[in-house]
């Protein structure tokens, strides 16, 4: 059975470097893409401190729905270009919130939170959703956090049989 163990968050760097081993550890011989999602967001979500959502939305006929998360109840249902996930999905790229308060559009599901980090998730045949990660913190997130999470949806990806592209750039 696997056991996440306690990672030292002091460093951030040695902490993905953790995060990811763990997660691999995880992901390996499994490419269902809901329970990989399921796990990635539950080690996410007990590993990575001041978070009050940890989750996954996914492309579903054009358009991003609710998928396995830890935390509050979500809204489902964000039309690409419209909030922060949504922009993500536009712009193919992360999108690091450091006071939600100043993004206009963004898509308030929990008051308390403050800062976001969403990463999407960029398969062989486009985008199949994106990484959520929600804070209560302001500017909770920093690059080193994006280039973290940006490991770990490799590592997603990569498991799920959707990792090609990442291969071919490598
Ligand atoms: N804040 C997100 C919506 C999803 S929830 O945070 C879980 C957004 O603006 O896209």
């Amino acid at each position: 059975m696997f056991e996440a163990q306690r990672i030292d968050t002091t460093d951030k760097a040695a902490f993905y470097d953790e995060l990811t081993t763990q997660l691999e550890a995880l992901l390996t011989g499994e490419s269902d893409p809901i329970a990989n999602a399921a796990n990635t967001s539950a080690l996410l979500y007990q590993m990575m401190p001041e978070l009050n959502w940890a989750g996954f939305y996914l492309m579903r006929n054009g358009e991003l729905v609710l998928g396995p998360f830890q935390g509050k109840p979500a809204c489902v249902r964000i039309p690409v270009g419209k909030g922060v996930c949504g922009a993500a999905v536009e712009r193919r790229a992360s999108v690091l919130v450091e006071d939600v308060h100043a993004f206009p559009g963004h898509i308030a599901c929990d008051s308390a939170s403050r800062s976001e980090l969403v990463v999407p998730l960029i398969g062989r045949d486009g985008v199949i959703g994106v990484i959520d990660l929600d804070s209560p913190s302001v500017a909770r997130f920093d690059a080193a956090d994006q280039a973290g999470i940006e490991r770990i949806a490799a590592i997603y990806l990569a498991a799920c049989g959707e990792g090609a592209r990442l291969a071919k750039a490598s």
